[in-house]
């Protein structure tokens, strides 16, 4: 199985990079091909410029700025994004990628101006992230990035498998529960 991890983070010391160890380290373990793609250490560029806005419906020009990334998505029947939630979305970096890589004609296609589904060859879709919030607050706030990946994502891919693993109330987490998601993110992963 080819995974395609897609991390955003800043700091190597922090939590996020901690989950992305865990994932990419037992998806190996199981003998999977895992392409790390690493948005900050790689210094991905996530400004979709004037130039592709304009072509973003141009197929297949539409993906040459950006077309090693599309061609190492269009490789994976894996995906699995870690990030920390951000002012209940994405880090800017992740949302960029997701801007200017899944593309029309990358991730879906338009019929009769009605989006259908690009990203059929991911089998399988995880997210691992965290939140400074309560299980409470984020549902509050309508978890708009959990909402992206369990209506959005599952729609344009129909995974046969889809974990949503998030650690709320990270502002009040010790070193136990912490341990204990990070336990759980592998188990997930040995099934994923
Ligand atoms: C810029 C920024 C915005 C944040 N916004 C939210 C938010 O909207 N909701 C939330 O639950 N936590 C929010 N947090 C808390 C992060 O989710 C929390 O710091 C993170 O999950 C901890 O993981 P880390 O140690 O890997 O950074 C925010 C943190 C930062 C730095």
């Amino acid at each position: 199985m080819r995974a395609l991890v897609v991390f955003a983070h800043p700091c190597e010391e922090s939590f996020s990079a901690a989950l992305k160890d865990v994932v990419v380290g037992r998806l190996a373990a199981r003998g999977w091909q895992v392409d790390l793609c690493d948005l900050y250490a790689e210094g991905f560029d996530p400004v979709l410029t004037a130039e592709e806005r304009r072509a973003y419906h141009d197929i297949p020009g539409n993906t040459a700025p950006v077309a090693a990334h599309v061609d190492r998505l269009r490789a994976a029947e894996a995906l699995i994004f870690v990030y920390p939630t951000w002012n209940f979305g994405f880090p800017a970096i992740l949302k960029g990628y997701i801007d200017r890589v899944f593309l029309p004609g990358v991730s879906f296609v338009l019929k009769d101006g009605l989006v259908a589904p690009g990203l059929r060859h991911i089998r399988k879709l995880a997210v691992v992230t965290s939140y400074g919030a309560t299980p409470f607050r984020a549902w509050a706030a309508g978890n708009p990035p959990k909402r992206y990946v369990t209506r959005v994502l599952r729609y344009i891919s129909r995974p046969d498998r889809l974990r949503y693993l998030a650690l709320y109330d990270m502002n009040r987490a010790n070193d136990a529960r912490r341990r204990a998601f990070l336990a759980r993110v592998a188990a997930e992963m040995d099934r994923l």
